[in-house]
């Protein structure tokens, strides 16, 4: 499978209309493409009275193939902001095989100046050709875009779409789209009600449609085409709506994004943090890198940081916070090891990376890009850097002053569900807060509740040492990693480290030692100019020590909390040969209702847990997931269970 994804290769017709070479087919005429599409998706989906119908609270869905020049976004989202009812919110989703660059989107979007505002909105968070899916905000729509072929990624949406934009080239000139299980997928996430416009009046879109449960019909196509179809999904399915509001626990980097994501779709949030502030325990150090932990072969794990990685420096650019991110870049080097190298080579090839996102750069480059004599190349992230975990947790926690409440010094002790809603007590039995969605966010205590205790957490102690800035690492100019991290200085310190000390049992405080700068140094001396430390002496550095966690896969803990006794006893064939995993449906397994988990971050908190937050956030809601099926089961909490029962195999 290739993991790369191929942009848009562009030109013009001959007649001015913007032309695909690889389907043979037109966009659209530039100057005419604004009433063109308004004509056959926004006024044939009849989206001006729907959207004015919804009340506060409601969530209305769109979905489209394909993206193209994002042209009916752009109308959708300027007509939304004019018509929708305050507190509702629009979720579109758009599906595209070769996306447009930036570039030439930019020059598109040129053609209609009435959209500049919201097309510059588009561009500024509009991801490169990374192949997945990737979350953008406007308010109160959002934007999932799937990046990749509509026939791989349309199964492995679950959500209910109100309105389908089928806008992808003609059936003739690219019949691999328009297949029957296309409608079938359509069909599978319609309500009733739900409405589907294309220009196209082809007969087999007609008949697909239709055997699919689409009453369809015939009108007026726009300008020179004399037929376009509309249709509305007949079965009697029921569209759901999520209501209420959430607890989450804990205030570090996972609490604040999960918060955060869920604010972000309107939902009302109290954070209960048991410190006396956010982002205080292993989400407290003064410096964190922000760089994909990528593996060297296609994985769910690649995938998923890679995507982690896309996500978080989109929120980072987003929060426009000055003192919160800084894109240095990122040089990972090999160390002039050859299975360093030959591994890294894998990376580059395995993820959907793009060479502008990643690169190998041999020692004469990197030290260019570094600033300072290195002895051998690596990895270059162009996009990756620095972020200061603190102000991150703060400052998610603060995007959305109307729906998230931040309790501190609110120890959870027990959590409990009673008609449909959770209560979450503290160590005397007072109510600390009542919700019907609950996310456990607590780090290393992520185990300290009866329904948790089923999960593998490892504990690592790890201690960073603040090294002053001299004039040799002044010159300094990217993170530099390799068996640990060195970044340019913050207001005259290097934040540096750190240390990995395995811990025998659960802890939620770790020394600062002098032992530990002492290994830090002996780490980072490995790799860095002796300049750098001269003067330095252990006995007197300051650190900062926290504990990481993890689990043995080294994923995160991400999802739905299982009900373990059921998934034992439900899930008993797995140790028999009875049963495969393949044949487990995850949606249907046993889950505490409205209990979700996210943690196990270990050494990647930073760039890992946005995403995770943002995972959590879609299935409370009903959104479609902003992670790959593979990698959603790649996270499963429940996936530990499986494991243990297919370890006992007789
Ligand atoms: C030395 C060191 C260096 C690191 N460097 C990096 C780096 O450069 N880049 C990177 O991405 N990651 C780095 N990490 C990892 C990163 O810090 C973690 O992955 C991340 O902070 C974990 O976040 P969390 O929110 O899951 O946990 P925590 O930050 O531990 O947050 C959990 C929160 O829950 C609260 N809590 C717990 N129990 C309760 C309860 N019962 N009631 C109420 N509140 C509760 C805690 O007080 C705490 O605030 C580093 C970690 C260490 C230790
Ligand atoms: C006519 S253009 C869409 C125009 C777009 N709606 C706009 O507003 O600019 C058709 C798009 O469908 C995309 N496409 C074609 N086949 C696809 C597939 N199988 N999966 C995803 N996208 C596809 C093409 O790459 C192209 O960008």
């Amino acid at each position: 499978m290739n993991v790369k994804i191929e942009p848009a290769i562009l030109s013009y017709a001959a007649d001015g209309r913007l032309y695909s070479p690889a389907f043979d087919d037109v966009y659209f005429q530039p100057e005419d493409g604004v009433a063109e599409s308004s004509y056959v998706f926004l006024q044939h989906n009849n989206l001006e009275e729907r959207f004015k119908g919804l009340r506060a609270g409601d969530v209305f869905r769109i979905a489209e193939c394909g993206f193209g020049s994002g042209l009916n976004f752009l109308l959708t989202l300027d007509l939304w902001r004019r018509t929708a009812s305050k507190g509702a919110r629009l979720y579109y989703l758009s599906f595209e095989k070769h996306p447009v660059q930036k570039t030439d989107m930019k020059e598109i979007h040129a053609y209609w100046p009435d959209y500049a505002a919201v097309s510059q909105e588009l561009l500024t968070q509009y991801p490169a050709a990374v192949k997945g899916f990737h979350r953008l905000d406007f308010g109160s729509a959002q934007l999932q875009l799937c990046l990749g072929d509509i026939t791989e990624m349309l199964p492995q949406i679950k959500t209910q779409i109100d309105a389908w934009y089928l806008d992808g080239f003609a059936p003739a000139k690219n019949p691999a789209m328009w297949r029957e299980e296309l409608f079938r997928h359509m069909a599978r996430l319609s309500v009733q009600g739900s409405t589907v416009s294309t220009f196209t009046a082809a007969g087999t879109v007609k008949r697909g449609l239709q055997a699919a449960g689409f009453h369809v019909e015939k009108t007026r196509g726009y300008g020179k085409k004399r037929d376009m179809l509309t249709g509305t999904y007949q079965r009697d399915i029921p569209k759901t709506q999520t209501t209420g509001s959430a607890i989450v626990i804990g205030a570090g980097i996972a609490g604040a994004s999960c918060a955060y994501a869920l604010a972000a779709r309107g939902m009302p949030v109290t954070v209960l943090e048991k410190a006396g502030e956010a982002g205080n325990a292993a989400s407290g150090n003064p410096v964190g890198v922000v760089y994909p932990r990528l593996t060297a072969a296609v994985s769910a794990a690649g995938d998923f940081y890679t995507h982690a990685f896309c996500h978080t420096t989109r929120i980072l650019a987003r929060l426009e916070n000055e003192k919160l991110w800084r894109n240095s870049s990122v040089l990972m080097l090999d160390g002039g090891d050859a299975a360093a190298a030959k591994r890294y080579t894998g990376m580059v090839k395995s993820t959907a990376l793009p060479e502008e996102m990643l690169r190998p750069v041999d020692r004469k480059q990197a030290t260019e890009i570094a600033g300072i004599p290195l002895a051998s190349g690596g990895l270059y992230y162009p996009d990756a850097g620095l972020v200061a975990p603190r102000e991150f947790c703060t400052s998610l926690l603060e995007a959305f002053p109307a729906q998230v409440t931040l309790r501190s010094g609110a120890a959870a002790e027990k959590i409990m569900r009673q008609d449909g809603v959770w209560h979450v007590l503290d160590a005397a039995g007072e109510i600390l807060a009542e919700a019907e969605h609950l996310v456990l966010a607590t780090g290393p205590s992520l185990t300290g509740f009866s329904e948790t205790d089923f999960l593998p957490l490892r504990y690592v102690g790890g201690q960073i040492s603040y090294l002053p800035e001299n004039a040799a690492s002044r010159k300094l100019k990217a993170v530099i990693t390799q068996d640990g991290y060195f970044p340019p200085a913050v207001e005259g310190v290097h934040y540096t480290g750190a240390t990995f000390e395995k811990l025998r049992a659960k802890a939620e405080t770790h020394p600062v030692t002098e032992k530990g700068h002492r290994k830090n140094l002996t780490m980072l001396g490995g790799f860095l100019p002796a300049a750098f430390f001269d003067g330095v002496t252990p006995e007197d550095l300051q650190g900062r020590a926290g504990i990481r966690t993890s689990v043995p896969d080294h994923l995160p803990v991400v999802g739905k909390c299982p009900v373990a006794a059921q998934w034992l006893e439900d899930y008993a064939g797995l140790s028999y040969g009875q049963l495969t995993e393949k044949q487990i449906d995850l949606d249907k397994a046993e889950v505490h209702d409205g209990l979700y988990l996210c943690g196990a971050f270990g050494s990647h908190g930073m760039t890992s847990a946005p995403l995770a937050g943002e995972m959590i956030a879609a299935q409370i809601c009903g959104d479609p997931l902003p992670v790959s099926e593979k990698v959603a089961a790649a996270i499963h909490p429940g996936r530990f269970i499986l494991r243990a029962l297919k370890r006992n195999q007789s």
